[in-house]
């Protein structure tokens, strides 16, 4: 099966973008031909300082490659490398109604946290570039979080729309979620989710070191109850036993059935040493990757996503009338 995903490089990749997205892309790489792009287009949406979008590219490329992505079995690049991506981008906006994207939640969140009115309009337009992104592909699935289930109903929606106009031109791809850790919460608000843009405390980024997770783990919201429970209600703490389930791929039951009698000071103590044993071959793994070879790795994977969208888009303009 061809499925198609991607990451902003807009910050530190953190565990909600491991255990919902990246550790299931490292199995799904397996038996199937996976492309996976850094989005950078979607990145620039909000303002990023340009030095730290060019090395947090490469950084998220290498950490691609520390969690398991294999280069040589996996298509990684580069989305502002393929000119494709914008260009059936705007195609697609054309095609779209403002209402349809007025009703994202996740413009409303984020041009909410941006100022209102002065949010960009590419914010407003991102679910239109992801859809290009994927559409151009041919993808028949998408592995995402949660968070991206209204997007990708959104580009079903477009895709259809333009294949019933024009006659049938793409192939209408289904969301494949990560069922055991679809949504990792915040630790320092278990309400929302965790996201690289809402600063450190709330999340654990990949690359903190063993001290910083330790900290961040003991901080994290919990309750003023004194028992471990899997018990949804209990937000924090059932944010915490996801975690743990996840990593150590067992089920919420068994995690929260293991530390019965345990105060949360324990768990906490217990739970940074099985997040630091999952993240160590990660940071060592970052740590042995240079600029170069990250820089090498887009490069390679941008000629091959390049020959493929250039002739989706022969296609598509043949379709429209372009050409
Ligand atoms: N908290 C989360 N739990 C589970 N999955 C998550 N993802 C993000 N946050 C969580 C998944 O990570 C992938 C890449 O996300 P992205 O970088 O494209 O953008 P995002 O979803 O907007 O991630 P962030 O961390 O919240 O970034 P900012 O703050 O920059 O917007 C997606 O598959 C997403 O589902």
């Amino acid at each position: 099966m061809k499925l198609f995903s991607g990451m902003q490089p807009s910050g530190d990749v953190h565990l909600g973008n491991y255990l919902g997205a990246i550790k299931n892309w490292v199995e799904l790489q397996k038996g199937n031909e996976l492309m996976l792009c850094v989005v950078d287009l979607h990145a620039i949406t909000v303002p990023q300082d340009p030095e730290h979008l060019r090395q947090r590219t490469l950084d998220l490329t290498k950490l691609f490659v520390a969690c398991g992505i294999d280069p040589k079995k996996t298509t990684i690049f580069r989305q502002s490398d393929v000119a494709a991506h914008s260009e059936l981008a705007w195609i697609l906006s054309t095609q779209t109604a403002m209402g349809e994207l007025s009703r994202m939640t996740q413009f409303k969140d984020k041009s909410q946290k941006g100022g209102g009115d002065s949010a960009s309009v590419g914010l407003f337009t991102y679910p239109v570039l992801q859809a290009a992104d994927v559409l151009l592909y041919g993808a028949e699935a998408v592995p995402v979080g949660e968070d991206q289930k209204q997007h990708l109903e959104l580009m079903r929606d477009l895709a259809e729309r333009f294949n019933n106009r024009f006659g049938e031109t793409f192939v209408v791809p289904e969301p494949k979620i990560n069922k055991s850790a679809a949504r990792v919460m915040a630790l320092d608000n278990p309400a929302v989710k965790m996201s690289k843009s809402a600063g450190t405390n709330n999340y654990i980024s990949l690359l903190d070191d063993e001290v910083m997770v330790a900290k961040k783990i003991a901080r994290a919201v919990t309750d003023s109850g004194s028992d471990i429970t899997a018990d949804e209600d209990r937000a924090g703490l059932y944010n915490l036993l996801t975690i743990e389930a996840t990593l150590t791929n067992s089920s919420l039951e068994d995690a929260a059935v293991k530390h019965k009698g345990k105060g949360f000071a324990e768990y906490k103590k217990h739970l940074a040493a099985v997040i630091n044993q999952s993240l160590d071959p990660i940071r060592s793994g970052f740590e042995k990757l240079t600029d170069q070879e990250a820089e090498a790795i887009l490069k390679a994977g941008g000629e091959v996503a390049k020959t493929q969208a250039d002739d989706k888009m022969t296609e598509i303009k043949q379709k429209i009338g372009l050409n």
